[in-house]
């Protein structure tokens, strides 16, 4: 019985180059299917990440049609789970006696499938197998990446990276080679298997520097097409420990609109088609819709809980991270559906107002929400006597460098730090702090005058500078925003409401907050015009760019997705100490009449905000003295002329974000 399901699951080879070749599995279950590849150099082969040992006859027939068994040369394990190890015990026994290539780590877990090697650990052999011909694999190090000692291929001759799980989707196998739509399911499988992005990250900068012609992962499809757009892609993913913990993403979010509900719904139902088909996908919407009342739009909450009674917890799985960094996206509070899953207590009512369970303390600094400030918001605005109060964002501007350098706990440290500081600047009754999507903490301080509230502000990041939060110094900035500027501004607007006050006042704080980040050592800022709300609120691109035709080119372009763009003809006419001309990011020429790209890099390395800047290098040359004098400023991102507006594009927007 189960050898005629596992030969129904086989299916041919499929050549992807010359002399390589791809064994297509589906799972028993779906979803979840896997590819062993073939790898034929003259007489001899190598085997990547072999197969299941459900499988293992089927594999052996399968390469016996191609070569004698034989003749392989070497067996290639990137790590070492069922799916990869399983069939190898098996093909041994029938006469593929060929050394095993692994990492040690992986070998001391492959004995228990029952292999006795011989192994050819990589790390040993300076990470290297050398065919008769000459013909190199290379072994790349891709560390808990999902396994301690997960490894990847890649073949000198083909450019070909197989790549074991990475690059792999969460996707029944079908079509060979991936198109546009392979993104999303591939996210998706990263961000269900891979364990964060301090971890992915750096493997995905390691190749960078290789010529990868495809990727060749062991489960999904073969990428050839915009493979570098699918490295960046990974590189920016937030994936794992970032996602998934109910604890962690209950963080306080803004109320949520409806539109934004229902832009989530409409994100995850695409997800879903893209994982399940549109066929299925259509029919369980139907039976979703079914549960609803007639005709009414659903809601996210109602919509996860008829997803998961019509088509069972299964298919909210396998989107659940990608919802949660939907919910992070949007800002978003925890839909009732996932709170009352996760049993998260209720917390407490506010001492003021309010309902129990409407509003929720963050957990990791105990500050009450951002339902809880706007609430809160709301009553002092009512009191409509005139009385002064401030409202205050306050932000740790080099959290994104302590979370690279430390890790997610120091980060959470720092931001607890500055909660713990902000709560207790003042025992006024006025004076109370709130946690607001990360990385914010607000303030509001009712009764505050100018003076008042200004000395407190300056004294908090005092304090945050001095103390000992964070193995690093933290530097806080703040944004002010004073009662009598919030209702002039609201009454020009005229914004009455209790929706639209908070909102315009979110708006105006974070533009105070970004301007007040511009200098290198924070700031407080709490005077900014109208248009200036605008300039601050965009991100900042500067483009060093001598050739007008490319500047043209770019400019539409940067202007249309929403960023404001700076450009200047050489790096010489940069002054990265000038608060008001720091960008969020730098798109620089390498070649220029006066300071080029790397003179310029050099530049931004020695000062303290510089080096923190996104850093691109574009130029018509890249060979390979340009290539390491790149890599030798750290200098990641190199994209050569001319390369395509998507690009560009989209490496902008996953480092910096349009917003
Ligand atoms: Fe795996
Ligand atoms: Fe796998």
């Amino acid at each position: 019985m189960e050898k005629n399901v596992a030969e129904a699951e086989i299916e041919a080879w499929v050549k992807i180059d010359e002399g390589v070749f791809r064994l297509r599995h589906s799972s028993p279950r779906g979803m979840m299917g896997y590819s062993p590849y073939l790898l034929i150099d003259g007489n001899e082969a190598a085997l990547i990440d072999p197969g299941a040992s459900i499988h293992s006859s089927e594999i052996f027939d399968a390469i016996g049609k191609l070569i004698p068994p034989d003749r392989i040369s070497l067996m290639i394990a990137h790590h070492q789970d069922p799916d990869i190890c399983g069939a190898i015990p098996e093909l041994s026994k029938l006469g593929v006696s060929a050394p095993i290539a692994l990492h040690w780590r992986t070998s001391t877990l492959a004995v228990y499938y029952g292999i006795s090697g011989p192994f050819y650990l990589v790390n040993e052999n300076k990470w290297e197998w050398t065919f008769s011909s000459g013909r190199k694999l290379k072994f790349i190090p891709a560390p808990y990446c999902h396994f301690a000692g997960s490894i990847m291929t890649w073949d000198e001759k083909t450019g070909i990276l197989f790549s074991g799980d990475l690059f792999g989707a969460l996707s029944d196998v079908g079509e060979t080679f991936a198109d546009a739509s392979y993104h999303e399911p591939m996210k998706a499988f990263h961000e269900h298997y891979m364990p964060s992005r301090e971890i992915l990250a750096p493997v995905m900068d390691s190749i960078l520097s290789l010529d990868i012609k495809q990727i060749a992962p062991q489960h999904g499809k073969v990428i050839r097409e915009d493979v570098r757009g699918c490295v960046m892609e990974l590189r920016s993913l937030r994936c794992g420990s970032y996602l998934g913990n109910t604890e962690a993403v209950n963080v306080c979010r803004s109320p949520y609109s409806e539109k934004d509900e229902s832009l989530i719904v409409e994100r995850l139902i695409a997800r879903l088609a893209l994982l399940f088909g549109r066929e299925r996908t259509r029919l369980a919407l139907e039976r979703i819709k079914g549960t609803g009342e007639g005709g009414k739009a659903m809601g996210l909450s109602d919509f996860l809980a008829a997803l998961v009674a019509t088509q069972g917890p299964r298919w909210f799985s396998v989107i659940e991270p990608y919802l949660y960094s939907l919910l992070d996206e949007f800002r978003v509070a925890l839909p009732d559906y996932i709170r009352q899953t996760a049993e998260i207590p209720i917390p407490e009512p506010l001492s003021d107002s309010g309902t129990p369970g409407q509003y929720a303390r963050d957990r990791n600094t105990g500050l009450w929400d951002g339902s809880a400030f706007r609430k809160r918001l709301g009553s002092v605005l009512a009191e409509r006597d005139g009385k002064e109060f401030a409202l205050i964002y306050f932000s740790v501007d080099n959290l994104e460098e302590i979370n690279q350098l430390h890790g997610r706990h120091a980060g959470d440290d720092a931001i607890r730090g500055l909660a713990y500081l902000a709560q207790n600047a003042s025992t006024d009754p006025g004076w109370s702090a709130y946690k607001l999507a990360a990385p914010y903490v607000a303030v509001i301080a009712d009764g505050f005058g100018k003076e008042a509230t200004r000395s407190t502000v300056e004294r908090i990041r005092y304090e945050a500078a001095e103390a000992k939060f964070s193995t690093e110094r933290l530097t806080v900035s703040a944004g002010i925003l004073y009662g009598d500027a919030l209702r002039a501004q609201a009454e020009a607007n005229g914004a009455n409401n209790q929706e639209e006050i908070p909102n315009a006042a979110d708006k105006l704080l974070l533009a105070r907050l970004f301007s007040a980040r511009r200098n290198a050592s924070g700031g407080i800022c709490d005077v900014l015009t109208d248009g200036a709300s605008d300039y601050y609120l965009k991100k900042r691109i500067l483009l060093v760019e001598p050739d007008d035709s490319y500047v043209r080119f770019l400019e539409p372009l940067f202007a249309a997705k929403g960023y404001f763009l700076v450009t200047v003809p050489d790096g010489a006419s940069v002054d990265m100490n000038r608060a008001e001309e720091i960008p969020d990011i730098v798109v620089a020429e390498a070649m220029t009449p006066r300071m080029g790209g790397f003179d310029l890099r050099r530049q931004m390395l020695n000062s303290v905000r510089g080096k923190r800047i996104p850093f691109i290098l574009i130029s018509r040359r890249k060979d390979e003295e340009f290539i390491k004098r790149a890599r030798d400023l750290g200098i990641v991102y190199f994209l050569k002329k001319p390369f395509s507006k998507t690009e560009l594009i989209g490496l902008v927007d996953n480092l910096i974000g349009a917003t």
